[in-house]
């Protein structure tokens, strides 16, 4: 495990983009190996962007990860195709599931949003999907590993601030209008990451420190920047949350046990 300098709740700071994939790839394979201890199958919900492209590399490489007991499913999709330079799909597929095919590894389950339906069609589909996972809230089906980012708006997934989806409590898949006419996206909604039994959330960029200080520091505003639902009592889960920061994101995070919330 690479040096990861340990902040109060699960904040944990890498030196730099790949010292945090590295840390979070034996994280999450070290997670996903409990959890196939317990139970026949681990489902891992992935983020889009480019922060986890490492990740997704370097788990990629773990010979011992039982991928044929996985399930991939993505948080968010662009209404693109699946081939399409913005596509999440296409990311996880360049660097996971190709690398694990030249290998004869396959997922139990790769579902991704089928954006070639519309976006309506394709939430309403993924919904259904979803849906078929038992489910072990009463409102929602459990991933035991789900992953975010945070964009340098404070959005996670495709909850974009004082966007609608953010209110969504009933459909666990939504298509999401983003403001000031900057199109549509796909997006599961907060009781889906309620459910998860644990969030890895990534963030990394000197583009990011501002936007991560206000929300771990400031006041609680989850419309304004949707990531704070992860840190407000609102948050009606019992997942464990782990930040994975590197320095240019963490900066001057260092105070946060002054912090009057962490
Ligand atoms: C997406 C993601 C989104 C992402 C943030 C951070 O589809 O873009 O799901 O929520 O995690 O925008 O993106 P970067 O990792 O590229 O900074």
């Amino acid at each position: 495990m690479p040096t990861l300098r340990e902040l109060p709740e699960g904040l944990l700071v890498a030196q730099n983009r790949q010292s945090l994939a590295a840390g979070a790839a034996e994280w999450i394979k070290f997670e996903l190996e409990e959890v196939l201890d317990l139970q026949p199958i681990c489902r891992l919900l992935l983020a889009g962007g480019q922060t986890p492209r490492a990740l997704y590399a370097l788990l990629a490489l773990e010979p011992e990860i039982e991928w044929s007991r996985c399930e991939l499913w993505w948080g968010d999709e662009r209404c693109v195709p699946p081939d399409h330079a913005d596509s999440n799909f296409r990311m996880v597929n360049e660097t996971l599931l190709q690398p694990l095919a030249a290998r004869g590894q396959v997922p139990a389950r790769v579902e991704r949003w089928r954006t070639e339906l519309g976006p309506e069609e394709a939430a309403a589909h993924y919904d259904r999907e979803l849906r078929t996972i038992a489910l072990v809230h009463e409102t929602a089906p459990q991933f035991d590993i789900a992953i975010l980012g945070m964009g340098a708006d404070g959005h996670t997934a495709s909850l974009f601030p004082q966007t609608p989806a953010l209110d969504e409590r009933e459909r666990l898949a939504v298509v999401n209008t983003l403001r000031g006419g900057q199109g549509t996206r796909l997006t599961v909604t907060w009781p889906i990451i309620e459910a998860a039994q644990n969030v890895v959330v990534l963030v990394a960029g000197a583009d990011k420190h501002s936007t991560l200080a206000a929300a771990l520091h400031g006041p609680i505003n989850v419309l304004k920047m949707p990531i704070q639902m992860l840190l407000d009592d609102a948050f009606d889960s019992d997942a464990e949350v782990t930040w994975f920061l590197d320095e240019d994101a963490a900066q001057s995070l260092s105070d946060l046990t002054q912090l009057n919330r962490l």
